[in-house]
Order: C-alpha cells, then sequence, then structure tokens
C-alpha cells in the first residue's frame, strides 16, 4: 500500500474565474509543491479545469473533475466525458459523490460505469461510499456501505488507479465529522469488502471525506488505514487547504 497521502479538495458548484485566481495566489505563497508524501489534488467546477490545470501543475498540484458521464461521446446535453475531463489535464474524477447519489439518482451501477469510463480514459477514480444518518441509526451502516463498494467498484482496478472515499452523508457540510473509531471500522470495512470482490482488489488509497477541517485533519489522518481526505467546505480557502495537507 502506497503511504502517500492524497488530499483533495471538492470545491462542488463554487468557484468563479476571479475565486480561482484568488485562491492559486494565495496557494502560491504558500509553496504547496514543498510538500513531499503528500499528492495535493483540487477538484473545481468543471468550467475552471482548463484554466486552472497549468498553474496548479506548476505548484505541483493536481487536478480533477467531480462528475463524469459514462459514454465517450454523444447526444447528452449537460454532460462531460471522461476523456473531456483528461484533455484538460485532469488526473482524477470523482464519482458517486452522495450529492450526485441523492440529488441525481446515481446507482451504484451508474457509478461504476462511470469508474469504468475514468480507467479507459487514464483517470483514477476516487469513488464515494457512505451511509445516511438513518442507515447508521437502523444499525445498517456497514451493510449499506459493504453493497456500496460491491456494486460501485468495477473489477479489474486496483491499487494506485483506485481511490476509495467513506463520506457519511452526515457528516458532510456538517461540521460534525464521524469519530475516529467509526472511520477506523468503516475503512476496515472497505478493504474487507474490497477483498472480497470477485478479483480481491486492493486499492491504493482510502480516503475520509465530511466535515474535515485544520483542527481534526491531524487526528483523522494520523489512522492506520486513513490514506488521505476529501475535503469539501475547507478546500475553498487555500490556507485551509494547506493547513489539512500539513496535518497529514
Ligand atoms: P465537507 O464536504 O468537507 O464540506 O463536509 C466533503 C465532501 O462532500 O466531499
Amino acid at each position: 500500500m502506497s503511504r502517500t497521502m492524497l488530499i483533495a479538495g471538492n470545491w462542488k458548484m463554487n468557484g468563479t474565474r476571479p475565486e480561482a485566481k484568488a485562491f492559486l495566489e494565495k496557494l502560491r505563497g504558500l509553496k504547496p509543491e514543498a510538500r513531499p508524501g503528500r499528492e495535493l489534488l483540487i477538484c473545481p467546477p468543471a468550467t475552471l479545469i482548463g484554466e486552472m490545470a497549468h498553474p496548479l501543475a506548476q505548484l505541483g498540484v493536481s487536478i480533477g473533475g467531480q462528475n463524469c458521464h459514462p459514454g465517450v461521446s454523444g447526444a447528452f446535453t449537460g454532460d462531460i466525458s471522461a476523456g473531456m475531463l483528461r484533455d484538460v489535464g485532469s488526473s482524477h474524477v470523482i464519482v458517486g459523490h452522495s450529492e450526485r447519489r441523492a440529488m441525481h439518482g446515481e446507482t451504484d451501477q451508474l457509478v461504476h460505469a462511470k469508474a469504468r469510463a475514468a480507467r479507459r480514459h487514464g483517470l483514477t477514480p476516487i469513488i464515494c461510499v457512505g451511509e445516511t444518518l438513518a442507515e447508521r441509526e437502523a444499525g445498517h451502516a456497514e451493510t449499506v456501505v459493504r453493497e456500496q463498494v460491491r456494486a460501485s467498484v468495477p473489477d479489474g482496478i486496483e491499487g494506485e488507479a483506485l481511490v476509495l472515499a467513506y463520506e457519511p452523508v452526515w457528516a458532510i457540510g456538517t461540521g460534525r465529522a464521524a469519530t475516529l473509531d467509526d472511520i477506523s471500522m468503516m475503512h476496515h470495512v472497505i478493504r474487507e469488502a474490497l477483498a472480497g470482490k470477485s478479483d480481491g482488489a486492493e486499492c491504493g488509497l482510502i480516503l475520509y471525506g465530511g466535515s474535515v477541517k485544520p483542527s481534526n485533519a491531524a487526528d483523522i489522518l494520523a489512522l492506520d488505514l486513513v490514506g488521505g481526505a476529501l475535503v469539501g467546505g475547507a478546500s475553498l480557502d487555500a490556507g485551509d487547504f494547506m493547513a489539512i495537507a500539513d496535518a497529514a
């Protein structure tokens, strides 16, 4: 297992060109390139990828998409293919984020197809899984996450080419991260679920996401099985994002 940590920022539907410029200026001052043992990744809205790819690359920071269509091209109004993300400089793409699962009805089968499309175009998919509060309270968190891993992760993708993110839905954007015990337990469950698939896939990294911030990052990132973080709100501020990277 690779010990290079991945600290990924998910900007969601935030960021204009002036905001991206201000972010890049602040980031430049924080010298992100001087962070051995960590890969930094920003996933801005698709409108900013082309524009931010080069300046980020100069700072040693990777760029990725937040979603892709499973197909190659065609009559899919409003969609973006994995090949297009690659074309503008992306190395990664987030698939199956809970906001897409909940608000756009994305199923495990669709997430599986998106992850395959990502690989076909040389992108590393970051496949998100995580239970809702109702599922957790009903005692079903483990079963739900196991099933998401089984059905969303394509066979034949492993090692560095596969990143999972455990993001309990109730921890996203709420300021309330999962407990360290819960994070450890669920990372263990995900590893087991991957090993139990027909190809016994090993995944390079399992990230934790859900209210990661500078104040809790060190404890979360020190956990044995945690290979990095998927950061929403706190990634919009270059200072907070780098503080999280420095905690790794
Ligand atoms: P948050 O979002 O850090 O704002 O909780 C995480 C995510 O949705 O990936």
